[in-house]
């Protein structure tokens, strides 16, 4: 059957909005139709090197245009669910930037509604689709770990604050929290989709707010630094560690913009282990530990653009995606549970 062509309208043009823009060049049957930033120099700086035929100011402007298909939406994160929710009511299928939501109560809502109108809605988590995460998804799924009990998920950084246009990163109402909600999610997601998104049960979690001096004058009421140890209904746990800012030690490698900074997974089975960086095995073999290389096929396309394939894939063939609203409402449920025990000073239930 032949594929139409998706119109397609990226909803915010910072760093986000450009690698969706540049992973849109690489697929047939999808056009970059529109770009809306209320910034002007950004808008026009996207619009000079992407090309959309238009181009608009606010997100509900581009929204109104009936030619549009797909919105992806790379806004500040308190505008991802009223921005995703016009996108579904308007009749768009809605690619959006993490974190999906502020909260699980929000994607809930937007589960609904999209699936009431029969839309894809998908969050983009593009580390999903790296090499080292494919190669390590397909040794899990191969059965090489075993029965899977432990995750060790960390994305640190020593001093890596961000602000935002609008100093937004920081201000709980706009940013829905800090470090944890904003690179946090990564590393959980990452651990969380290798273990095979199994049902988080309880979670135990402290967030701390130690450095606010490193946020540049802008309003600072957010965590810097959150770890959590979450259980599942598999029996399995996983210890996730992030932080924007800390006195790390020296085996955590510098950064160009965020002091050191280490993104890492660990993934524990009966019969071995996986890492994600360096790429390895760590193979029982008759109660001997083996280091086995494992092959990451490098060769193919990046994260962004492997991920774009799979949303419009689903889009056509009417199916799930791999990142799908039950995933992003179960992501967000572990994020409420960790900001909730923080507060509580104990283990919370996830219902
Ligand atoms: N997937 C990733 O690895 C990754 C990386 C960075 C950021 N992000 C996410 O992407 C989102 C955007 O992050 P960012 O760093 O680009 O933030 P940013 O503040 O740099 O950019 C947000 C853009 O949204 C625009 N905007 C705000 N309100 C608007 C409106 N009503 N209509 C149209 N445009 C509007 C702003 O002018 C700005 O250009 C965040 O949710 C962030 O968590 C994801």
């Amino acid at each position: 059957m032949e594929r139409s062509t998706s119109n397609i309208g990226i909803i915010g043009a910072g760093w986000p909005g450009e690698q969706h823009a540049l992973a849109l060049q690489q697929l047939d049957h999808a056009e970059l139709y529109a770009c809306a930033d209320l910034d002007d120099a950004r808008r026009a700086a996207f619009a000079s090197e992407f090309k959309p035929r238009k181009s608009f100011s606010d997100y509900r402007e581009l929204l109104q245009d009936r030619h549009v298909d797909v919105a992806i939406i790379c806004l500040p994160n308190y505008l991802h669910f009223p921005a995703s929710l016009a996108a579904i009511e308007a009749g768009k299928h809605v690619l959006c930037e993490k974190p999906p939501t502020l909260n699980a109560a929000e994607m809930k809502v937007l589960r609904e509604e999209a699936a009431k109108r029969k839309l894809v809605y998908s969050f983009s988590r593009q580390f999903r689709f790296t090499p080292a995460m494919r190669a390590a998804k397909k040794a899990i799924e191969e059965g090489r770990l075993g029965k899977i009990y432990h995750a060790k998920a960390t994305f640190v950084r020593s001093r890596g604050v961000p602000v935002g246009v609008g100093n937004w990163f920081t201000e709980k109402k706009r940013s829905g929290g800090g470090a944890l909600i904003d690179i946090g999610i990564h590393a959980l997601d990452a651990a969380w989709f290798l273990m095979g998104a199994p049902r988080p049960v309880s979670i135990s979690a402290k967030v701390f707010q130690n450095f606010p001096q490193l946020g540049r004058g802008a309003a600072f009421d957010v965590e810097d630094a959150a770890f959590a140890f979450i259980r599942f209904d598999n029996d399995a746990i996983v210890q996730l560690e992030t932080s924007w800012a800390g006195n790390l030690t020296d085996d955590v490698p510098p950064r160009k913009y965020f002091g050191q900074e280490l993104i890492n997974t660990v993934v524990y089975g009966t019969k071995a282990s996986v890492r994600l960086k360096p790429l390895t095995l760590f193979e029982d073999r008759q109660g001997e530990l083996a280091v086995v290389p494992l092959e990451a096929r490098e060769d193919e396309a990046n994260g962004f653009e492997l991920q774009l394939r799979n949303f419009l894939g689903a889009i056509a063939e009417k199916a799930e995606p791999i990142n799908n609203a039950d995933q992003a409402v179960a992501l967000m449920e572990m994020i409420d549970g960790i900001y909730a025990s923080s507060e509580l000073g104990r283990e919370v239930p996830i219902t």
